[in-house]
């Protein structure tokens, strides 16, 4: 399987956050955003990934991860030329999938809870039609929300919807077969503009294969596209990390966890800086 992180857009929302950088380059507390997707498709065991951006954007994202390497994995870049919808992203990525299946997540959004790896592990394993989950949330109609029968089953979503049908929103992470590019190719812009990746849904729902998985109260979902919501995501990181002693989106903890890179691997980037409490965190974890 193969995962993309979307971290393009303009990040309006952020302005002027975003007026020079990237949005999903703007630190969670104490890394930058764009780590905490990064960690849930490693914690899914996808080692291959494919980061899209904006033409201005995209040159700092290889400065972050660069081939991918020293995590163990491999990193590739495409170019976004505008934010013309998310499920552009199938579009852009079609060669990089291949003959796989594949695996979106966006920037922005933010996973937590303690059955986390378990459920993305599984839902990795999972290679025929589409599987999205659904999040219960206060404000619904900022989000794709599903629609429930009398029965509990899913009978359709609807992007931003005046009246929400559910407090489901469904989040910012999605598992395809490889139809999904052939489906991608098939999408017309919506009333908003945008291929919209709640059309690629109801697409796999008509087929009758779109798995909607609903998470527990154990599991933490936030999109940080605001300057509210990045706080909140902020000040969640900094309580836990703080409390428990242990990080929250280090991905090369991850990678070291997963078998993808050494002791020696973590050292090295445990050893770039002494005096920092990211780097001393990688030091103690391999020693
Ligand atoms: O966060 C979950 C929600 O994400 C879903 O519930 C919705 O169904 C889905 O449409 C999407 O809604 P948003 O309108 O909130 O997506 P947004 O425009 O914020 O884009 C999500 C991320 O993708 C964000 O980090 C910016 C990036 N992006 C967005 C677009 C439209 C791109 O990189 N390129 C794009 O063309």
């Amino acid at each position: 399987m193969k995962g993309i992180i979307l971290a393009g857009g303009h990040g309006l929302r952020l302005y002027p956050q975003t007026l020079a950088i990237s949005k999903q380059i703007i630190p969670i507390f104490d890394k930058p955003m764009i780590y905490y997707p990064l960690s849930v498709l490693l914690m899914a065991g996808i080692r291959e990934i494919l980061i899209i951006s904006s033409p201005d954007h995209i040159d700092l994202y290889r400065r972050l991860f660069g081939d991918g390497s020293a995590l163990g994995m491999h990193f590739e870049y495409a170019i976004q030329p505008a934010p013309a919808g998310v499920a552009q992203a199938f579009l852009i990525g079609e060669s990089f999938i291949g003959d796989e299946s594949s695996a979106l997540i966006f920037g922005d959004n933010f996973f937590y809870g303690s059955n986390l790896t378990e459920i993305v592990e599984r839902a990795a394993g999972h290679d025929d039609g589409g599987l999205v989950f659904a999040c219960y949330v206060k404000e619904p109609e900022r989000y794709g929300v599903v629609e429930f029968d009398e029965h509990e089953r899913v009978v359709g979503i609807e992007e931003k919807p005046r009246n929400p049908r559910s407090n489901y929103a469904v989040t910012g992470l999605y598992f395809y077969d490889n139809e999904v590019v052939s489906i991608a190719k098939t999408l017309r812009p919506s009333g908003r503009g945008e291929l919209e990746i709640t059309d690629v849904n109801n697409i796999y729902l008509q087929q009758g294969k779109l798995k909607v998985e609903r998470f527990d109260e154990g599991i933490v979902w936030m999109d940080t596209g605001t300057p509210e919501s990045l706080l909140e995501a902020s000040n969640f990181v900094q309580a836990v990390e703080h409390r428990q002693g242990l990080k929250i989106g280090c991905v090369e903890e991850i990678a070291y966890r997963k078998g993808y890179i050494g002791r020696d691997q973590v050292l090295k980037i445990g050893n770039y800086v002494e005096d920092n409490a990211y780097c001393e965190y990688l030091r103690r974890l391999v020693e």
